[in-house]
């Protein structure tokens, strides 16, 4: 039954655990596959090539350990690569982009900051999405190179990230933003961070939720859901085991196992 396959995860890194956690909350009896590509990232300053190249070599490892469904836990690959896959592979791809639409509904002054990668940033997928919405609110893109680094190392509370924090949110500060978009699953890890730096009076979009609920839709409206028997989630990196075990530990406040991408 191809219900009781795994769904796949993957992420440059460890950022997409932050979806990963309410996909688990959400559909608690699936059996999840998580890839961290973390010997290849940060994919953010890399070509379209690159990413697409490490995107498929993970995307058929998850075929052929069975996934019935992809979730593209990457804002970055996302952009790059999730219209090509659906065409490719016969399976639903689920992916990630920064929630614009949810900040345009809740900013009051319509000025609205995105927080990205730059590879993100500069997509056409990325220029497509803002363009539909330029001419109702006004949209401040910030890329912060180093950031998704810091959060992969886990690295959470040091001064360096602080320090890159408060250079990024300064610059969407001073643009008076109301709304600030977490367009990027790593920085998801550092909201308490953010939350401390802005004025109460900013709110943060993170879509992690939005986008457990949207692979609910497409598992139910395929007929692919599994509605039996508690999951498991197994975790893989293709970069240092000690170190993606370690960081995910942190992350996650929790032990996990993490295995090798062979
Ligand atoms: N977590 C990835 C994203 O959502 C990107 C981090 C990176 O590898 O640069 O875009």
């Amino acid at each position: 039954m191809k219900n009781n396959q795994s769904i796949g995860i993957f992420d440059s890194g460890v950022g997409g655990l932050s979806v990963l956690q309410h996909i688990h909350q959400l559909l608690p009896f699936e059996n999840l596959m998580y890839v961290a590509d973390s010997g290849h990232a940060p994919y953010g300053c890399q070509d379209e090539s690159y990413i697409e190249q490490r995107s498929r070599v993970i995307t058929e490892h998850l075929l052929a350990q069975g996934a019935k469904t992809i979730v593209i836990a990457c804002n970055t690959a996302t952009a790059s690569i999730i219209e090509k896959f659906r065409q490719q592979y016969g399976i639903p791809f689920i992916g990630v982009e920064p929630g614009i639409k949810p900040a345009i509904a809740i900013t009051k002054n319509n000025n609205i900051g995105v927080m990205a990668t730059t590879g993100t940033l500069f997509s056409d997928r990325y220029n497509e999405l803002s363009r539909r919405f330029a001419g109702s609110v006004n949209l401040y893109n910030q890329s912060c190179p180093g950031l998704a680094d810091q959060v992969e190392s886990g690295l959470l509370d040091t001064p360096e990230t602080i320090k890159l924090l408060e250079k990024y949110l300064s610059l969407l500060m001073a643009k008076q933003v109301d709304t600030i978009v977490l367009g990027c699953t790593h920085y998801s890890f550092l909201k308490v961070q953010i939350q401390k730096m802005i004025n109460d009076s900013i709110q943060l979009v993170d879509t992690s939720r939005a986008i457990a609920e949207q692979l609910v839709r497409v598992l139910e409206q395929e007929a692919l859901k599994k509605t039996s028997e508690s999951g498991s989630i197994r975790y893989f990196t293709t970069g240092s085991i000690k170190n993606t075990q370690a960081t995910i530990n942190r992350l996650l406040n929790r032990e996990v196992v993490v295995n090798c991408l062979p």
